[in-house]
């Protein structure tokens, strides 16, 4: 990982200063500071690294360095700028869908999500204005133009980890400070019923949504979905510019 990030989770405050100030190993890897909660084997001086890291103030997440930490006002206003923007893309995409397999079903559909997905973001990115950036993405992308960053991969895995510790920590959002001018803020996507008609199981899948896909992703990863599953997140990139008070 070329650059470094804090992250910063309000909605999982076990330590109200600030992202990563935890004295245990679960709490810090829900701030961002250890991407495991498996504590290290080996030697005393991985043991003795790993307490280090799990002890500091902020934590390293990222291997860059020199950027300030993430504070708890920047990651409000992060949020409060972002959510709204997430809200509206994510109401434009399924009103689209909606519309789109109602009107042709699943096969159709498909085709207008790969021909549609990524003109509506940016769409609504041009909308919103202010230098936001939107993404979607996953593990397991469809389309290879929604593949993973470094970044994004520490918070989908911040995800995955929650959702594996239970239902009770759940995260809402996380909360990255990119570089100087840059904040992101992600929301993950979960798998709803109307989802697996194109992201489950292929033996479900008629042979025409099957073909559609074949033929436009050769490559795809975002299948065998089943309901309530994370499938992604939805990033909102915020320049620092737009959450300066
Ligand atoms: C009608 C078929 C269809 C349905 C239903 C559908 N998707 Fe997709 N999805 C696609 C296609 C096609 C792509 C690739 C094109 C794109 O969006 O960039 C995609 C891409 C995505 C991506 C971007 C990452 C990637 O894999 O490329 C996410 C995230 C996603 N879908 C989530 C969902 C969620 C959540 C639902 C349910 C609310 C859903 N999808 C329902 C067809 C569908």
């Amino acid at each position: 990982m070329g650059r470094s990030a804090r992250a910063f989770d309000p909605g999982r405050r076990a330590n109200p200063g600030g992202s990563g100030r935890a004295q245990d190993p679960e709490a810090a890897a829900g701030g961002g500071v250890a991407s495991t909660a498996d504590p290290p084997r080996g030697t005393l001086g991985e043991a003795a690294l790993f307490a280090l890291l799990t002890l500091l103030p902020w934590g390293i997440t990222g291997c860059g360095g020199g950027l300030p930490p993430l504070k708890e006002e920047e990651a409000a206003r992060v949020v409060e700028v972002a959510e709204p923007v997430a809200a509206a893309l994510t109401r434009s995409l399924l009103g689209r869908l909606a519309a789109a397999l109602e009107e042709g079903g699943p096969a159709q559909a498909a085709e207008f999500c790969s021909r549609e997905a990524l003109r509506l973001t940016a769409q609504v990115q041009d909308s919103v204005g202010g230098g936001l950036v939107l993404k979607r993405t996953s593990f397991r992308y469809r389309n290879p133009a929604n593949a993973p960053d470094p970044a994004e991969e520490e918070a989908l895995r911040y995800f995955e980890e929650g959702i594996r510790r239970g239902a009770g920590a759940r995260p809402a959002h996380y909360v990255q400070r990119f570089s100087e001018d840059e904040f992101r803020y992600y929301k993950p996507l979960f798998v709803a019923e109307l989802c697996t008609g194109c992201h489950g199981h292929p033996e479900t899948f008629s042979p025409e949504l099957r073909q559609v896909l074949a033929d436009r992703y050769p490559g795809d990863l975002a299948t065998g979905y089943e309901v309530g599953q994370l499938r992604g997140v939805l990033r909102v990139s915020v320049p620092a510019a737009r959450i300066k008070p």
